[in-house]
């Protein structure tokens, strides 16, 4: 009798263990280094981040770097340095107008050149002092990075790639989906058990990944008109058919008002999982600036708040994963 029930409580257990939501260092560990560089990511596997997160943008020699956005001004110091003076252009990127620098006008070897900056000085004054250090990686260097890390600490490491802005990128002859699966494919990621998912806003963009690949596919949701169809019962079970998971902004999950006042729990997890979709909301944040009003601490915008009960508050509502600035918060919240 005590055997049988010993085995029951290990299965729990077991169940339990693989149910733990996935820790997804949004942009690496860009709570404490400036986004997007080898630091980053370094230091959210340090962390014991599960996955680490680069959106992927084109050089004008056909490389995947890890950026944002194609316009690079606010996250390196490309304004200052008076030999691309003449690149500064103005675009209609997805229908907007920017007016900057884009990657798709560099080179790589130009693009190396270039230094990561702090994108938010004003909310993580600490990072300013990093400002200047760190390269532009290519998505082959963050391969690269996760595979030597998993071989030192004896842990896989996932990647969760982002294509950004991919219609623009195939309008302008710069298409992002081969060279990024090719890319995963030579570095032995191709199945859908492998530690990959490619996310992207863009539903047509995941249609044709889906064409192309067996790994694991997560649409992006903003909590907007654009995406409120999408976001119904309904909508995700039209997702299912092309995607493995949904990755939603956290309101659409649990809302905040205008005055930060946390409201009821949406019935987005429950529909999502209903049509067979995993959950992994963003951005959780540990400024107040970025959390609900009850779960700050102290007035100031950029202080600390309880990111730990938020993430915990979302794992109890049965979230598969969460992507976080503060990897090293969002690990210790979970385990
Ligand atoms: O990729 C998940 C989330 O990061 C989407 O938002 O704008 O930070 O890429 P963004
Ligand atoms: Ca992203």
């Amino acid at each position: 009798m005590f055997r049988i029930l010993a085995g029951c409580a290990l299965m729990v257990m077991a169940a339990s263990a693989t149910a733990q939501p996935i820790v997804i260092a949004h942009r690496g560990a860009s709570g404490e280094r400036p986004e997007h560089t080898l630091a980053s990511y370094a230091l959210a596997i340090e962390q014991g981040a599960d996955f680490i997160e680069p959106d992927l943008v084109m050089t004008k020699d056909g490389v995947l770097v890890a950026r944002h956005e194609n316009e690079i001004s606010e996250t390196t110091d490309v304004s200052d340095r008076r030999e691309f003076a003449a690149r500064k252009t103005t675009k209609t990127i997805d229908g907007k107008a920017i007016t900057g620098w884009f990657t798709e006008d560099f080179t790589l070897a130009e693009l190396k050149t270039l230094r990561a900056r702090e994108r938010l000085p004003l909310l993580r004054p600490n990072n300013r002092k990093f400002d200047g250090q760190f390269e532009i990686p290519t998505f082959e260097e963050v391969i690269a990075l996760a595979q030597t890390e998993e071989k030192r600490r004896g842990r896989r490491i996932g990647l969760y790639p982002e294509t950004k802005h991919p219609s623009y990128f195939q309008s302008i002859g710069l298409a992002l989906e081969a060279p990024l699966i090719a890319l995963l494919d030579r570095y032995g990621y191709r199945e859908a058990a492998d530690p990959v998912f490619i996310q992207s806003f863009e539903a047509a963009n995941l249609r044709q990944l889906r064409g192309m690949t067996k790994l694991r596919l997560i649409q992006l949701m903003e909590d907007s008109a654009a995406y409120a169809e999408m976001a119904t019962a309904k909508g995700l079970q039209g997702v299912a058919a092309y995607a493995d998971g949904v990755g939603p902004a956290k309101s659409l999950i649990v809302p905040v008002s205008r005055i930060g006042r946390r409201g009821a729990p949406t019935r987005f997890v429950e529909d999502a999982h209903a049509a067979g979709l995993e959950v992994h909301p963003w951005t959780f944040r540990a400024e107040n600036y970025f959390l609900p009003a009850d779960m700050r601490k102290g007035i100031s915008p950029r202080g600390a708040g309880d990111l730990a009960a938020e993430i915990r508050l979302f794992a109890d509502l049965g979230v598969d994963g969460v992507f976080s600035d503060n990897p090293g918060v969002a690990v210790a919240a979970l385990r």
